[in-house]
């Protein structure tokens, strides 16, 4: 007979208990830091009408990686790709009894048919951290910006260690259509091979633009662009988001986050949501490609939802890309299991004893793990010390008539004895 197989399906993890406490830590901080913003927690189902990411979610999402399905009442559902959508769908639901700003947080698995390979999964968690209804957009931004750094400074991280890179839909739209007078239909193949500037040869790049029809002057004006960066926009003021990112690049100096943070007009951001501010945050460590988080500003998508919108910033970070970052710079290490005591049992009709005496130690908060069978005082204390834990009490019938246990501590061999209380 053929046995099933113990592999999860393909791209998604089993978290064994090694796994989940590495889990949990990475998660601990995420909490720490955003609740340290004042954001609170949100959380929803994991199936959502298809429709709710028709109109704006990206195309290459929706057309070749959503996990999609007819239920059994003919609703045509997915399981979320990303959490942005839900949470605008909240924000519209609460819309009028929510103080503003909304600052919400969540932690949800978003699942995605991809490839799977280093950095990317099918099943993959994700911080989203989003501001809704800010009446200074550029303060929300900004709070957002520094939340991110603040997120990966959380875990011990530096300037060495990462980059954020940002920059405005309004600027890429106002050089392909203005400066280089392309058709809009030509804009998503350029910035597609715009992406691909720095992975393939120039020739190679250069002979991609010419077959979308772009010519030598522009691909020229493409490079001023692309090269100059800061330059390009403090000679080029008219174009959309210029001015806005020229004055976040002060900020961000004011606040002493200028070495964390660049301006890259290279940054496209795929959604089709964004509406102004676009980031993402590379690992500098050339094996990590991947980016660990993206965002940007997204205006329009709570007003999908009724009459009435809210201007909206957020980001995404995923854990699959942050483990990656995580361990490549020695940030955080696996978590060894932590329980306190191992209650030995020597003799099965102390049993009841020994099972009291773990509930009193249990309610003065010690994790304690409690023999499930009688059995050699040898053996109990190898399957304690297999188990990582360091102590053994010792329960045996002369110590259920004193009251008085014998403590052991594996590392030392150091013996104590002690009232069940003092332990
Ligand atoms: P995104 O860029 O698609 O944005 O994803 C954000 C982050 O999630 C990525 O930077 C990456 O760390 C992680 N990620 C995405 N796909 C995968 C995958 N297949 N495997 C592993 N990790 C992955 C969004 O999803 C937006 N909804 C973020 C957002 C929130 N914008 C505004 N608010």
């Amino acid at each position: 007979m053929a046995f099933l197989s113990t592999q999860p399906y393909k791209g998604t993890r089993d978290f064994f208990p090694e796994d989940m406490r590495f889990r949990e830590a990475m998660f601990s901080v995420m909490h720490d830091v955003v609740r340290r913003y004042g954001f609170d927690e949100v959380d929803a189902p994991i199936i959502e009408p298809i429709d709710i990411y028709l109109a704006k979610t990206s195309e290459e999402i929706v057309g070749q990686q959503i996990y999609s399905f007819t239920d059994r009442g003919d609703r045509k559902v997915a399981i979320r790709p990303e959490m942005t959508p839900t949470v605008a769908r909240m924000v519209a639901a609460r819309f009028h009894e929510t103080p503003k700003p909304i600052r919400w947080y969540s932690i949800p698995n978003v699942w995605r048919y991809e490839q799977p390979g280093k950095g990317r999964l099918r099943e993959h968690w994700q911080l989203n951290c989003d501001i809704f209804g800010a009446a200074s957009e550029k303060l929300a931004d900004l709070e957002l910006l520094n939340l991110a750094v603040d997120l990966l400074r959380g875990y011990g991280a530096n300037e060495t260690h990462f980059k954020v890179y940002l920059s405005h839909r309004g600027i890429l739209n106002g050089v392909l259509g203005g400066e280089l007078k392309l058709p809009a239909e030509k804009w998503p193949a350029v910035a597609r091979i715009m992406d691909k500037r720095a992975k393939v040869k120039p020739e190679a790049y250069t002979e991609m633009l010419a077959n979308e029809g772009v010519s030598a002057a522009q691909s020229a004006e493409l490079d001023r662009f692309l090269n100059d960066k800061l330059e390009y926009l403090k000679a080029k003021s008219h174009l959309e988001g210029a001015a806005y990112v020229l004055e976040m690049m002060t900020s961000l100096a004011e606040l002493g986050l200028e070495k964390f943070i660049e301006y890259d007009p290279a940054v496209v951001r795929g959604f089709d949501y964004y509406t102004g501010l676009v980031f993402e945050v590379f690992d500098t460590h050339p094996e990590n490609r991947r980016s660990l988080f993206g965002g940007g500003r997204y205006n329009n998508l709570v007003g999908a939802f009724g009459k009435e919108t809210l201007n909206a910033v957020g980001f995404g970070m995923g854990d699959v890309t942050l483990e990656d970052f995580l361990r490549t710079h020695k940030l955080l290490a696996d978590v060894p299991r932590r329980v306190d005591l191992y209650i030995a049992l020597l003799d099965d009709t102390l049993a009841t004893h020994a099972l009291r005496l773990a509930a009193s130690l249990r309610a003065r908060g010690l994790r304690v793990e409690s023999a499930l069978a009688a059995g050699k005082l040898g053996k109990q204390f190898q399957e304690a010390e297999k188990k990582g834990i360091p102590r053994v009490v010792i329960l045996g019938s002369d110590e259920a008539a004193s009251g008085i246990c014998t403590v052991k501590t594996l590392a030392s061999g150091e013996q104590k004895k002690l009232k069940a209380e003092e332990i």
